[in-house]
């Protein structure tokens, strides 16, 4: 930092998988716990050798996650900046410890802090592990679908460029030591999601070796402690900073799909190796449930 003098640290380093914390917490707590208190003790020191006015120019961006703020049922208002944390997975505790982390070294030591938590991103060169790729290359493949539970598990969506833009928003104009929630105004059921991805991939590969992609679908053992609904009232980064998403579900997966068929070097250089093993360990015991077929 001393050499580069950045302006700013925008904190996007995370495990970010739910499923990969359960069976194996360690590396979250190592990465987004120790990490995150790592580049806060370096921007520590580096912001007491800026002199006032160097420091109070720096930003410290910490990109965070709606899962610290727990599980809603169907009826509850969304997640704002005021709700009380409750963490359900090692995943979103050790994001949860980082937030704290981060809240503390601007209340402790004046740190120009900025935290946003966004909901569920989908998008080009998502790792094919979460639900949307992982979808959209077993469907080509004519490998089963696998729905957790009953699939009615809600999250809400955003597109990875409207999150991208929301962070620079923050970053240009946000308050610093504020929290900023970030969502795509899009909640939908993760069967909805799967159906969608199979409609657009019937249409546009109408050649592919299992038609309709839909009949893949397979509903399998839940994930432990699995979140029933998440959602995000944006409304504070809208009317503070003016940011809104501007893509909406049908453009955003359109083009998401899109580009997974376009990009087939790049799923082959992510899907060799390490990546098989995930899915024979993370998938291989979880069975098909017969009774919602
Ligand atoms: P995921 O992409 O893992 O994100 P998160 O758990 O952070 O929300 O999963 C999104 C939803 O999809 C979640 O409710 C779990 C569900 N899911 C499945 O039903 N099957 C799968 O194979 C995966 C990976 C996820």
């Amino acid at each position: 930092m001393r050499d580069y003098k950045p302006r700013a640290i925008v904190h996007f380093a995370a495990e970010s998988h739910v499923d990969r914390s359960i069976l194996g917490p360690d590396d979250f707590i190592r990465t987004n716990v120790g990490g995150t208190f790592a580049l806060l003790e370096e921007v520590r020191a580096y912001c007491a050798d800026l002199n006032e006015t160097g420091c109070t120019d720096f930003r410290f961006l910490h990109v965070s996650t709606d899962e610290v703020y727990g599980s809603l049922g169907p009826a509850d208002p969304a997640f704002s900046e005021t709700t009380a944390y409750a963490p359900n997975s090692p995943y979103s505790a050790s994001k949860a410890a980082s937030d704290h982390l981060v809240r503390a070294y601007h209340h402790t030591y004046q740190l120009p802090t900025l935290t946003t938590n966004c909901s569920n991103n989908y998008g080009p060169y998502q790792f094919p592990e979460k639900l949307i790729p992982l979808m959209i290359l077993n469907a080509r493949a004519a490998k089963t679908l696998p729905i957790y539970g009953d699939g009615k598990n809600v999250r809400d969506w955003v597109f990875v460029e409207d999150h991208c833009d929301a962070v620079r928003t923050v970053l240009a104009r946000g308050r610093v030591g504020e929290t900023y929630n970030i969502g795509g105004w899009n909640e939908k059921a993760n069967l909805e999601i799967v159906e969608t991805v199979c409609s657009l991939l019937d249409e546009l590969c109408p050649n592919d070796p299992f038609i309709p992609h839909r009949k893949l679908i397979s509903f399998v053992k839940d994930r432990p402690g699995h979140d029933r609904r998440y959602a995000i009232d944006a409304r504070k980064i809208e009317r503070e900073l003016q940011w809104r998403p501007r893509e909406t579900f049908e453009s955003g997966i359109r083009k998401t799909v899109s580009w997974y068929l376009e990009n087939e070097e790049w799923i082959k250089e992510v899907t060799s190796g390490s990546y098989r093993q995930w899915m024979e360990k993370q998938y291989a015991t979880r069975g098909h449930d017969a009774s919602r077929a």
